[in-house]
């Protein structure tokens, strides 16, 4: 590779400070260090995670930032030390890492690797330290992967290698998004057969939990979402039926309880609200319901009445769907690439990163599930 070993300047979206548009600049990008892999970004999805930042996080000491955290490239040059990669393999940056040496990755309970940008940065969502630089100034990589950008660096320990015949404009969406829904219907609700589940919120992360819980077997999947243009494409994925709260003057938790002879086994929040996450618990049957908070929010402290968990509900969260990542994102590729799991289903818009600031408007008004961004040619 010519450019191995040099800087890259590249185009990229730079979030130059929270709530205004992303702005497309020449930024440079240098080399990797030990351990580390450049990688030329080819597809990238847009998730709300990247407007949460943007619009409702919005961390002083988050910006400037290039966003985006969904995507897949291929590796340009690697690093010192590093002998996984090689330049021209398939990969997928990945938001939470996987060491496999630190007491988490040795645990088989857990997907919480306690090295990356995540380990106490959850509210700046970015590690002080990037390779990024733009008109003279640091600019942060967002959740340590920074897609909306022709090229991005990232330690070895937060990309997964994947079958060199994945389409990359499709499987970047297992970057983020797809796994997270899934895996929180299968790996961390676990999902039995024969079961009722409800899932709020249908965006392409609430979609995939639908997914993940068809897949486990459930009998019955409410879809439930306040936007009804969310219904049909809910029944693609294998929802059974669905509810428009704004459709009810009771409490939701009230209808879904009439629904189900008192409440559903599993119900995932995907939407990132606190007063949402409160209902899907109570959503729950008493006795062994299990409600998990998928949804992204760190802003608020959220509450429930104690005898919601005392009478024998279980309330759980999981983070990009319980998958150790590494490990699990090859997997999914596979289960996408042997018709098991569907990806394509979810694009409903394809752009370029030109157009990124559509594509956040498409999700801001509700208009879209995922927006494909074509990055860089293959
Ligand atoms: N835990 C994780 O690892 C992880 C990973 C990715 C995304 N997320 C989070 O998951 C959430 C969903 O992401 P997405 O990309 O699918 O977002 P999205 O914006 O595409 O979808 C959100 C959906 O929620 C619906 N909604 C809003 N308010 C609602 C309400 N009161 N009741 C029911 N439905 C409501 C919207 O109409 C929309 O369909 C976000 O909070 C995102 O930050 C979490
Ligand atoms: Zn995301
Ligand atoms: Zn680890």
């Amino acid at each position: 590779m010519a450019t191995a070993g040099k800087i890259i300047k590249c185009k990229a979206a730079v979030a130059w400070e929270p709530n205004k548009p992303l702005v497309i600049e020449e930024i440079e990008v240098a080399p990797p260090q030990a351990n580390e892999i450049r990688i030329k970004i080819v597809s990238t999805g847009v998730c709300h995670t990247d407007l949460y930042h943007l619009f409702e996080g919005m961390h002083k000491d988050g910006f400037p930032a290039v966003l985006g955290h969904e995507g897949a490239g291929i590796v340009e040059s690697v690093g010192p030390g590093v002998t996984e990669f090689q330049s021209g393999d398939k990969v997928i940056p990945l938001f939470i890492s996987q060491c496999r040496e630190c007491r988490f990755c040795k645990s088989s309970k857990t997907n919480q690797c306690d090295k990356g940008w995540a380990v106490d940065r959850h509210d700046v969502m970015a590690s002080p330290e990037t390779r990024f630089t733009c008109r003279g100034k640091k600019v942060l990589q967002f959740m340590g992967t920074s897609t909306f950008s022709e090229y991005t660096v990232v330690n070895t320990i937060a990309v997964a290698k994947i079958d060199p015949a994945a389409p990359l404009d499709k499987v970047c969406l297992l970057g983020c998004g797809v796994c997270t829904g899934f895996g929180a219907a299968v790996n961390t609700a676990k999902v039995e057969p024969g079961s009722t589940c409800a899932v709020f919120g249908l965006g392409a992360v609430g979609l995939a939990a639908v997914m993940g819980c068809k897949s486990a077997g459930a009998k019955r999947i409410i879809a439930v979402d306040i936007n009804p243009e969310k219904f049909e494409k809910a029944k693609v994925f294998g929802a059974t039926e669905f509810v428009n709260p704004k459709d009810h003057s009771k409490p939701i938790s009230q209808v879904l309880a009439e629904m189900t002879d008192g409440g559903v086994d599993y119900s995932l929040e995907c939407v990132g609200n606190v007063a949402v996450m409160r209902s899907a618990l109570e959503s729950c049957v008493k006795g062994w319901g299990v409600s998990v908070l998928v949804g992204w929010t760190d802003m608020h402290d959220f509450a429930a009445r104690p005898i919601q968990l005392i009478s024998g509900r279980t309330w759980k969260g999981s983070l990009f769907g319980g998958f150790k990542s590494k490990d699990g994102v090859p997997d999914m590729v596979k289960a996408y690439l042997e018709k098991k799991v569907k990806l394509d289903e979810f694009i409903t818009h394809t752009m370029t990163l030109d157009q990124v600031n559509d594509a956040i408007d498409l999700m801001k008004h509700g208009k879209c599930i995922r927006t494909v961004l074509s990055v860089s040619p293959q």
